[in-house]
């Protein structure tokens, strides 16, 4: 059938071997509602621009909105070997309604068709996306505002370095997931342009009009520029980087939730509804989950380094290159959007021992810091004096198996006289934590404060 519609020159079948490599109908039938969607807006302007005689839209509207039935009652298969989601679907149309079926292409090309449907795709893609990171932050809020005051070891080197409370550490992925929320965001104003009627790469003598499309189709405008816009896919590479970005983010989440979730750590389970057995040691209880998000990140960078290496060496404009845009964008979309389920679904469901993030903070002396910014504070020691004087502290207390917060008032005045009894309880650290107060601080106060920006930004966007 693809043949007939679109081979004119061609006077053989295809060879079987090029259709298994050039037919895309395989994976492109996904486009079908966007390539129905983007028809019926050429063939309405097509007729308001006297293109097309008012019966053959009226019979071209019929006969896509039967084909979008079909396809969504599984009447039509499109497991045919049509070349692609365009032939089909035209193909079929012809089927159905005869010679207005063929009107439909007059001033486009499958080159700005096959553009604005992946763009109206990515689009939607985008905003799904958009809108499952919204739901992982407020997942993620919840937890914070919960353990703004359950202290845990801030690590740098993962070794431990200074108090913190948890939802502090919660609050870190906020920022990195509401980056990513605006990322996407941000990606939908680029793309709001539409392709169609640029036809092959020049444009077309009829008198079509782009602005009635675009609106039509929820674009802001028709883009700049034909040659342009037939083979640019920055769209679809901005969705591939978009979520290599969060990927990444969300692996370095379940990393620490790995970690966590280990003996060594202990501070949280992750819900039997989320860990796996082993098939040999009946003790187990792996964190598979996490681990297969971290795994699958790997996936989504490939995704992206091979559009941009089928790009780059492209001549204006269209070429059939092109077509390898597609699969990395839809299994990038699909494990993005897997993924982002599965870890709200888990983050929700995962306990938190607080206890043992708590006892964790007895261990590597976190409130060194903090003896030492006393002494700048208090007894007016220039800094790397007092950086000095702490680690001979911590050598001491290290010789008598305490750690720093548990030293007391008189054994801290001995180990150096410049050190006043009465600074031992600025040494616990909860208090060390809460003194660390400033702007995007660790403090309890700064920590909801973070919160509560978060919440405000939260509502805003909802009104929007
Ligand atoms: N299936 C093709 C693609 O995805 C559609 C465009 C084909 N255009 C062409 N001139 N062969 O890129």
């Amino acid at each position: 059938m693809s043949k007939k519609i679109a081979s004119a020159r061609i006077s053989q079948e295809s060879s079987e071997l090029l259709k298994k490599l050039n037919n895309s109908l395989p994976f492109d039938k996904v486009l079908y509602k966007e390539d129905i969607i983007g028809s019926l807006a050429h063939a309405k302007m097509l007729k308001e621009q006297n293109i097309i005689s008012s019966e053959d839209y009226v019979a071209i509207e019929q006969g896509l909105n039967q084909i979008l039935n079909e396809i969504e009652e599984g009447k039509f298969d499109l497991n045919g070997d049509e070349e692609d989601i365009h032939m089909a679907i035209e193909g079929r149309l012809t089927q159905l309604i005869g010679d207005p079926g063929k009107r439909l292409h007059t001033a486009r090309s499958r080159n700005d068709q096959v553009a604005v449907d992946f763009r109206m795709f990515v689009r939607k893609q985008n905003r799904v996306i958009s809108n499952l990171l919204l739901e992982l932050i407020e997942t993620l809020l919840d937890i914070a505002n919960s353990h703004t005051d359950t202290l845990l070891p801030g690590m740098t080197h993962l070794q431990h370095a200074q108090p913190i409370n948890f939802g502090y550490h919660m609050m870190a992925y906020v920022a990195m997931f509401k980056r990513d929320y605006e990322r996407f965001t941000d990606s939908n104003e680029r793309i709001n342009y539409s392709p169609l009627g640029c036809a092959a790469l020049a444009g077309t003598p009829h008198p079509i009009d782009r602005d009635k499309t675009a609106k039509e189709l929820g674009f802001k405008e028709p883009t700049l520029n034909c040659l342009d816009s037939v083979s640019d896919r920055d769209f679809a590479l901005e969705i591939l980087f978009n979520i290599a970005t969060m990927m990444m983010h969300i692996s370095r989440l379940s990393e620490e939730l790995i970690l966590w979730s280990s003996s060594e750590f202990g501070f949280i389970k992750l819900s039997d509804r989320h860990a796996t057995g082993s098939s040999i040691m009946p003790q187990k209880k792996n964190p598979d989950i996490p681990e297969l998000l971290r795994g699958k990140t790997g996936r989504s960078y490939g995704n992206l380094i091979s559009l941009l290496t089928v790009m780059k060496g492209l001549p204006l404009a269209y070429n059939k290159d092109t077509q390898e845009d597609k699969e990395g964008v839809f299994d990038s979309v699909e494990t993005a959007t897997l993924s982002l389920r599965v870890l709200i679904e888990m983050m929700e469901q995962m306990s938190i021992d607080t206890d043992a993030m708590e006892r964790a903070c007895n261990i590597g002396h976190l409130s060194a810091t903090d003896l030492a910014d006393y002494l700048v504070k208090e007894e007016g020691l220039p800094f790397r004096d007092a950086y000095h004087i702490v680690g001979s502290v911590v050598n001491q207390a290290e010789e008598l198996s305490k750690d720093i917060s548990k030293l007391t008032g008189e054994e801290l005045h001995l180990i150096d006289s410049r050190i006043s009894p009465n600074v031992a309880k600025f040494l616990d650290n909860r208090v060390s934590m809460n003194a660390r107060d400033s702007k995007g601080g660790t403090s309890t106060k700064s920590t909801k404060a973070q919160i509560k920006s978060i919440k405000k930004w939260l509502e805003d966007i909802k009104i929007q």
